[in-house]
């Protein structure tokens, strides 16, 4: 696919692929490997795809150019999904020079065990490929240690790695606002712990002066014009929607019941917050962190078992505790039989996550009767008088 006189995407579409990062991140509408050649008086090929598709990436390369007329490889990001296809392609062209942050140096060797002919790469530099020009830009932490982002200056377009990208086959038919969701979603998942990061980041690279036309990420549709630089500054400073969500795992429905009292009583206080409601088991542990991400406050609810929580709201919690949110408030709730210290040990671990946690929290011995529904009832009001 030509982007344009001299660039063309060479990466590949996946629409089988329903998980990514193993079995961690639902990919219901597949995904896609982007790769992006460069053609001039030097040849610069930006990243490869996963190694379950390097032999039709390398297929499809050679349908494109003749392989041995690559002088350059840019390696953004050493993660398998984009280095996948290297060995392949250096059985061809093994002495290619890569270039690269001297972390993703590491990051492949680490993974392949190999050495080549590297060339490392800080802020700023340039490689001049003839009539044009790239320059680097390191993305440390973003979402790796290796990350970086290349500008193509004559035509104002950046490879933005990671960054900007949708978990979607781009062989599909996707809304702009299907792209944003995916990209709202890709961000919630992965970017979160390191918005600080990209804000500091997008400072630095604003200060190059550049003019950006088109964004090329790793995954997903490009981007033909500045929207997602918009959405990532907003979601990147503490975002939050007029959303409360409650989530919760129930035994023998005790719990249950509470959490729909709660969402009532939300709503009766201030019928202008979204409610949403999620039994965990049932969910996929990916969308609940965008529904975490967008909310401005959050109750979980979890019977006592063995003296704690169950383990689903485990799990949970612990994908909480790495998104290092800030400034959403928090509480928990639950029933139990005879011990019942499931409810504290949730709000502490709030707490030690980073969650402004609320004075109240909501504790219910046995099934709950009709006083404590109407407990329930109450604190779901007081959730909604000071989230
Ligand atoms: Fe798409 Fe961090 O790999």
């Amino acid at each position: 696919m030509k982007i344009n006189d001299h660039v063309t995407w060479v990466g590949i579409n996946d629409s089988s692929s329903k998980q990514f990062h193993g079995d961690a991140y639902r990919t219901p509408h597949g995904t896609s490997y982007n790769a992006y050649l460069i053609e001039d008086e030097k040849n610069a090929l930006i990243d490869t795809v996963y190694s379950k598709h390097s032999h039709d990436f390398i297929e499809k390369l050679q349908n494109t150019m003749d392989i041995k007329s690559i002088d350059y490889l840019i390696i953004q990001h050493g993660e398998i999904d984009h280095t996948g296809g290297l060995m392949d392609l250096l059985e061809i062209i093994p002495d290619v020079i890569i270039y690269c942050t001297e972390e993703c140096m590491y990051t492949i060797k680490g993974h392949y065990h190999r050495d080549f002919h590297f060339v490392l790469v800080k802020t700023g530099d340039i490689l001049n490929l003839g009539k044009r020009k790239l320059m680097f830009f390191e993305m440390k932490m973003l979402h790796w240690p290796d990350n970086m982002m290349t500008y193509l200056l004559e035509d104002q377009l950046l490879f933005s790695s990671d960054v900007y990208s949708q978990h979607l086959d781009k062989s599909g038919h996707m809304t702009q606002q299907d792209k944003i969701d995916e990209a709202m979603k890709f961000y919630a998942n992965i970017f979160t712990p390191f918005s600080r990061l990209y804000q500091a980041k997008i400072k630095q690279i604003k200060g190059y002066d550049l003019s950006i036309k088109t964004i090329c990420p790793s995954h997903g549709f490009i981007w033909d014009n500045r929207d997602i630089l918009n959405y990532y500054d907003l979601w990147s400073q503490d975002y939050q929607e007029n959303q409360i969500t409650i989530l919760y795992d129930s035994y023998w429905g005790g719990t249950e019941t509470l959490a729909k009292n709660i969402s009532e009583g939300i709503l009766v206080e201030d019928h202008t917050t979204i409610v949403k409601c999620f039994k965990i088991s049932t969910c996929e542990a990916n969308d609940l962190i965008l529904e975490i991400f967008k909310s401005k406050a959050i109750l979980i609810g979890s019977p006592t078992i063995n003296n704690g929580y169950t383990s689903s709201i485990a799990a949970l919690l612990n994908d909480i505790k790495g998104m290092r949110y800030h400034k959403k408030k928090a509480s928990a709730f639950g029933c139990h039989g005879w011990s019942g210290e499931a409810v504290l040990q949730i709000r502490d671990f709030l707490k030690e996550s980073g969650f402004d946690c609320l004075d109240k929290s909501l504790n219910c011995l046995w099934q709950p009767d009709e006083s404590n529904a109407y407990e329930a009832h109450l604190f779901g009001k007081y959730i909604a008088r000071h989230s």
